[in-house]
């Protein structure tokens, strides 16, 4: 026996399941025998009191959890940080552990109220004493780990659980003597799994598999070279005695049915104090604020589930709920993470969202010089698609070429300060970038709360497939906006797939160009092959466009259409020969509608036209989106995805795919303007047509086919 060594158990007495507030009590109700319960605490009692001394606190009639003195509280030497139970189920244990923990002399310190906190269950101090493990997520929260450093004088290590079987730390991980670990490493995030690997080596750390881990493996007593566990595999058995260690199974079933076992069934109260050590927390906290139709929009909600899920937490410090439909609301939050990475994360998207620093806490962004043409510094600022200002000498500058994935460059000039989004191949020595994530923000138009849910009705994201009286009432919103940009010279750009021709669309496509309702067209060789395959021998990649039937020979006809367009040069030229004579590329060339074939590596030919270097292809999709105000997404991902990219929010895109798939992933960029619409493309734009040719307006000539 180890003198040294104490614990401190409760005898089962009243020990039940009697509520459930974990997976494991889940039909466990009441299914628990106390004999069974009796006899299994009895086995783990005495092998423990064989190699250690067993304090008992009594038990108490109505707290059937307080067997489980793993939640007692945390103790380092003669402190102790005193549990806060998250549930209402468990807070009545408080008093008798604070209670005994005084009484024996220990200093009790409490966390203030609403911070839970769930003790030596999600807290665990490396064996050696060097630092302490700390675990949030379900029980515990983030904002409790900094008091515990600064009370204990100790390193501590947030880790976060993201399986609820495994919500307290002491079910998925248990450090042993020697520097060893064992756990169960996909109970955690991937970021807390990357601090374990970092602290410790490989060969120390053991993981065990599912079944072992369901076993409460990890749950496990240690004492020197002894290890008490309720079960272990034959392999983890062999692991742990190849390692010197003892391994004792004693059956813990019945606290199994509770959700806890050997290692929550004891508390060691023997810590011992490395003097040389001290207090260190990783964790950050920022203050942010949101304004707008903060409920309504939804706002919120989103807000405080990017910082969960990103595995921060947050305080809400003033939320200033507007009252009227249309008053806008003011909350600022306290967000913290358990280190600077992960609070980048979450502030980037916090900014996308809109929020922005409290004014008292306004700084300027960050500034680092170009390492070298073409690349930005490791921490740069990513943009998005949403208007974005930052904060340079104290006043916020408005960025340029708003457009996503493109990083700030900023550039002293005469006339003032000048930020842009540049691509990163565009970035030259002598710009600075934005770093980080302090003095950014985007500015949002408040978004009116009944045109975010019109947004919803109008897109079928929700509902999966649009039924055909809906596709016709966003044909016709879509039309009548049309019909307003061009009425007031506005500019309407198309991508458009191979799809468009297959689908019989082609003839609707022309038709809108030669209206006057395109003012670029975006697509790729393909488009255009079949497009002109069509006007030249009626077929589209050999099948018979009128007759819907594959025609024999006719998978040359699109290798004869490459060659007769190259013979003669480019499009234009075979349109100017009179060689074509209809379809969607005679339309461009004849309106004076501009185009850009961007290549792929599947292409071919490829046509004239087709630009194979793509760094200039995105130069001409670039320059031909400039002052857009609509984008027609027909039936090409990879074109629409590009655009996609270089166009800011505010924009809007239509979307229209016979796959949901790529309608949601097009559409689904958080802004209001995109709509998505599942159907058949050339269904779509015959319905289009129609729709214009039924808006009588007398100031624009009759369409007619
Ligand atoms: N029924 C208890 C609860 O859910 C079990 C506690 C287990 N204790 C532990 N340290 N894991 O709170």
């Amino acid at each position: 026996m180890t003198d040294s060594i104490r614990f401190l158990m409760c005898a089962p007495d009243h020990y039940d399941v009697d509520y459930v507030i974990n997976p494991w009590m889940e039909g466990n109700i009441h299914k628990s025998s106390r004999d069974r319960a009796v006899d299994q605490w009895q086995n783990l009692y005495h092998i423990i009191k064989d190699r250690a001394i067993v304090d008992l606190i009594p038990a108490e009639k109505g707290w059937p959890d307080l067997v489980f003195t793993a939640n007692a509280g945390l103790l380092l030497g003669q402190n102790v940080v005193l549990s806060r139970f998250l549930h209402p189920e468990r807070q009545g244990e408080e008093p008798y552990f604070k209670k005994w923990f005084e009484e024996n002399g220990y200093t009790v310190y409490e966390l203030p109220k609403d911070l839970p906190f769930e003790g030596a269950g999600d807290a665990l101090l490396d064996r050696e004493g060097r630092w302490l493990w700390a675990g949030y997520g379900f029980r515990t929260e983030l904002d409790s780990h900094p008091y515990l450093a600064k009370w204990l004088d100790v390193e501590v290590i947030s880790l976060r659980l993201v399986d609820p079987r495994f919500y307290h730390l002491d079910t998925c991980f248990c450090p042993l003597s020697g520097g060893y670990l064992l756990y169960y490493p996909p109970a955690f995030d991937s970021y807390s799994n990357h601090l374990i690997e970092r602290r410790v080596a490989e060969e120390k750390r053991i993981v065990l598999n599912e079944l072992d881990a369901v076993n409460f493996g990890c749950n496990s007593v240690n004492i020197n070279n002894t290890v008490i566990m309720n079960k272990a595999s034959e392999s983890l058995k062999q692991r742990l005695t190849e390692l010197g260690y003892e391994v004792l199974e004693t059956p813990l079933t019945e606290f199994l049915k509770a959700g806890g076992a050997a290692k929550c069934l004891t508390l060691r109260t023997t810590e011992p104090v490395r003097e040389e050590l001290h207090a260190v927390t990783y964790l950050e906290s920022r203050t942010l604020q949101m304004r707008g139709h903060l409920l309504d929009a939804g706002i919120m909600n989103r807000a405080l589930d990017v910082i969960v899920d990103r595995g921060g937490s947050f305080k809400v410090l003033n939320f200033n709920l507007g009252a009227e439909r249309q008053s806008t609301s003011l909350a600022e939050v306290r967000v913290s993470a358990p280190d600077r990475g992960v609070m980048e994360d979450i502030v980037a998207d916090l900014i996308d969202i809109g929020a922005m620093d409290v004014p008292e806490d306004e700084r300027d962004a960050l500034l680092e010089p170009v390492p070298m043409g073409g690349v930005a510094p490791d921490d740069f600022y990513v943009t998005t698609i949403y208007p974005t200002e930052v904060r340079i000498k104290g006043a916020w500058v408005r960025l340029q070429n708003q457009r996503m994935d493109g990083a700030i460059a900023v550039r002293e000039t005469a006339e003032g300060v000048v930020a842009r989004c540049k691509l990163l191949r565009d970035l030259e020595v002598g710009e600075k970038v934005v770093v980080g994530v302090h003095g950014i923000r985007t500015v949002r138009k408040v978004e009116d709360r009944d045109r975010a849910s019109a947004g919803e009705e109008f897109s079928f994201m929700g509902s999966g497939v649009s039924s055909e009286r809906r596709v016709e009432l966003v044909v016709e919103k879509i039309a009548w906006e049309l019909r307003q940009i061009r009425d007031r010279g506005g500019k309407v750009a198309v991508t458009a797939g191979p799809v468009v021709i297959h689908t019989g669309g082609s003839k609707h496509l022309a038709r809108l160009i030669r209206e006057g309702y395109v003012q670029a067209l975006l697509g790729g060789n393909a488009i255009a092959v079949h497009d002109i395959e069509q006007s030249l021998m009626g077929t589209s990649l050999g099948v018979d466009m009128q007759q819907g039937v594959a025609v024999r020979g006719g998978h040359r006809h699109h290798l004869k259409t490459i060659n007769i367009v190259r013979r003669y040069g480019s499009i234009a030229k075979t349109v100017e020969e009179g060689i074509i004579t209809k379809g969607v590329m005679y339309e461009c060339v004849k309106n004076n509608v501009p185009f850009s074939l961007a290549g792929s590596i599947r292409d071919d030919g490829p046509l004239p036209d087709t630009q194979m270097d793509l760094i200039k292809a995105q130069e001409d999709y670039g320059r031909m989106l400039e002052g857009v105000e609509m984008i027609l997404m027909l039936s090409t991902m990879l074109h629409s995805i590009g655009v996609g990219n270089m166009t800011p929010a505010g924009v809007k895109m239509v979307c229209v795919d016979i796959n949901p798939a790529v309608v949601t992933k097009l559409s689904d960029r958080g802004s209001v303007e995109s709509v998505g619409v599942v159907t058949d493309v050339g269904l779509f734009l015959s319905l289009l047509v129609q729709q214009l040719e039924q808006l009588t307006n007398p100031y624009v000539r009759n369409l007619s086919l």
